[in-house]
């Protein structure tokens, strides 16, 4: 099957590609990523020698570039994964989320309906629980939870959520979608939570914590949420949504305490040096108090449990880290950038690549 993945040099996506490409030989996977600055080719070098891989730059929002694509390789899945993803840059600069996930996904709604037979191929949009807005103390999020998205990123994927199920209803395409809680893992940009505490700590930077410290996350390690996926393709129904999350709540201080605490334990460091480190900031506008996911129409349709505990993840996420110090510097250097563009400047959507 040719499978065409976006943003799959970004964190979720990459992670998805380095565990099915191996063990999938007998699918072709194309990788369409823009290499935002959030991508890092570093997080490809295990897969981008196999023959059953493919890189192409390509920008989403840019309908000449996806229909060029679509046209060349008439994927038969699509895993849509590429977005702007982060929230404090939504509130900073909002035009971006639209035009990436909004723009970006209605570009390729519009190139999968026109391919040949496109009722026969299937969409897979990788969505967030940030769409249903704010619990309070109590309560999950289910598949129907009216959607009351806060902040310009949780709206913009909203927005594309509706496009996606919009655009079954009306032309007939076979859609699915995933609604996922907080991910963290190897190869995250860290601008968010987990990977920037985890940095701070190695530097010995202070701790930057929002508000009280009391919102809260339900955490789920970046494989789990690939196998979920991959469920879903394969166990799902047409034209439904699927809540995926690790039934694992923690407030960002209790975060950010077990992430002193691990490490401390793997740098032989005192924790109490590291938990001094904790400093609280302003508040985000905004900010969602608490999200809590409902999972149980996912494992009980398509059989998945998460694999990892919070403690398991944590552990794996902190050595990866720890022992990945060119990819960290990759993603921070200028060098890193001037070597894309250097690479990659200029080049549209029909260029063939192997990266
Ligand atoms: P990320 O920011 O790490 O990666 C996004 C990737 O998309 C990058 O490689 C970037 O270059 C690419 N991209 C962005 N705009 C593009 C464009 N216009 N054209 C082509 N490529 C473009 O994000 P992530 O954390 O890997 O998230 C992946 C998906 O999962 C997103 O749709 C996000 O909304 C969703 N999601 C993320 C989380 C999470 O906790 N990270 C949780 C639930 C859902
Ligand atoms: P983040 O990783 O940005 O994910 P999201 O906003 O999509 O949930 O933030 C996770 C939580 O951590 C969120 O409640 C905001 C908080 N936070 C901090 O307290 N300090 C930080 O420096 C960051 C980046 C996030």
């Amino acid at each position: 099957m040719k499978i065409l993945i976006t943003g799959g040099a970004g964190f979720i996506g990459s992670n998805f590609l380095n565990r099915f490409v191996p063990r999938h030989p007998e699918h072709v996977f194309l990788n369409v990523d823009c290499l935002s600055y959030a991508a890092n080719l570093k997080s490809l070098e295990a897969v981008s020698g196999l023959s059953n891989y493919r890189f192409v730059r390509a920008d989403i929002a840019d309908q000449g570039q996806v229909e060029t694509l679509f046209r060349e390789h008439e994927p038969e899945l699509v895993i849509h994964f590429a977005a702007e993803s982060h929230v404090d840059r939504s509130i900073a600069g909002p035009r971006a989320f639209v035009m990436a996930n909004v723009v970006g996904t209605f570009n390729l709604l519009e190139a999968f309906r026109q391919l040949p037979d496109a009722g026969a191929r299937l969409f897979h949009h990788v969505s967030t629980d940030e769409v249903y807005g704010s619990l309070g103390p109590e309560g999950f999020f289910t598949e129907t939870t009216p959607y009351d998205p806060s902040s310009p990123y949780s709206a913009s994927k909203a927005a594309s959520d509706h496009f996606v199920r919009a655009f079954a209803r009306t032309y007939g395409l076979r859609v699915r979608l995933t609604n996922c809680s907080n991910n963290y893992g190897p190869r995250q940009f860290p601008e968010k939570l987990i990977p920037l505490m985890i940095l701070n700590l190695v530097e010995r930077k202070p701790l930057p914590i929002y508000g009280q410290g009391l919102n809260v996350r339900d955490w789920l390690y970046v494989d789990d949420h690939s196998d979920a996926i991959w469920a879903v393709i394969h166990e799902g129904r047409d034209g439904e949504t699927y809540n995926v999350g690790g039934n694992t709540e923690r407030t960002n201080v209790a975060v950010v305490e077990t992430l002193c605490r691990v490490v401390a334990a793997e740098t032989g460091v005192e924790p109490d040096e590291l938990l001094g480190l904790m400093h609280y900031v302003k508040d985000r506008p905004g900010h969602d108090l608490r999200y809590a996911i409902d999972a149980s129409k996912l494992c009980d349709a398509c059989g998945w449990q998460p694999a990892e505990t919070f403690e398991s993840g944590i552990h794996k996420t902190v050595r990866w880290y720890l022992d990945n110090d060119a990819w960290v510097q990759a993603v921070r250097s200028g060098e890193y950038r001037g070597w894309i563009e250097h690479n990659y400047g200029g080049r549209g959507a029909a260029a063939k690549d192997d990266a």
